[in-house]
């Protein structure tokens, strides 16, 4: 199957450090795999309701809702660009996922075993110097794609706090060139044995 890359941006700014460095890694991407960027600021969801138990998901037609689910589905490999907001993804990405719910239940769709199989990534950008701050975040995406049978790729991080930041992050970058040439196993829950 040919490779198509979705890229979730989740910024709440314009050319932000998750996206620098996101182009970045994409920039080694070969050129016969596809890329189709999307920016959930400039592609707002609306607020997500819960309607599992209580009337049928219908699938979208049209709208960003549909433009999501659309480029979702099409997606082998998912990336997941947020910048770390108060240690875990930021709004606009938590809203994204939230609709995977009602996708998982909207008839017709067979959400979980199209996305079955398939890789999620992460590429975020933070303040902090110590990394292991964004553990939550990386929980989320890990959990996230252990949950819906895909694969994980990882997380990539880098640094900087104002926009252009994370072009001073040499190690991040020099992690950016290969990040996505990784092995992606498929992902587990912690307490599943390997
Ligand atoms: C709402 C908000 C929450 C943030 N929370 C954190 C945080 O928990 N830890 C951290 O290290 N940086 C935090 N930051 C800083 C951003 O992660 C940092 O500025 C990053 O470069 C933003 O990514 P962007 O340039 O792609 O927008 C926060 C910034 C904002 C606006």
């Amino acid at each position: 199957m040919t490779r198509r890359f979705l890229f979730v941006l989740g910024s709440s700014r314009s050319d932000g450090n998750t996206e620098l460095l996101a182009r970045r890694a994409a920039e080694q991407l070969p050129a016969h795999v596809d890329q189709h960027w999307i920016d959930l600021a400039t592609h707002p969801l609306p607020d997500f309701e819960d309607l599992r138990h209580d009337s049928d998901h219908v699938r979208p037609t049209e709208g960003n809702v549909a433009l999501l689910l659309d480029a979702t589905l099409a997606a082998t490999d998912i990336v997941i660009a947020s910048p770390l907001y108060w240690y875990s993804v930021s709004a606009h990405v938590k809203r994204y996922l939230d609709y995977w719910s009602g996708w998982l239940r909207t008839p017709g769709l067979d959400f979980k075993a199209t996305l079955a199989g398939r890789t999620l990534w992460g590429v975020t950008a933070l303040a902090h110097e110590e990394t292991e701050v964004a553990d939550p975040l990386i929980g989320t995406l890990n959990h996230s794609a252990a949950y819906m049978g895909m694969r994980f790729g990882g997380v990539l991080l880098g640094n900087g706090s104002k926009p252009g930041d994370v072009l001073k992050d040499t190690e991040a970058l020099t992690r950016a060139k290969t990040f996505f040439a990784q092995e992606a196993p498929l992902a587990h829950f912690p307490y599943e044995a390997q």
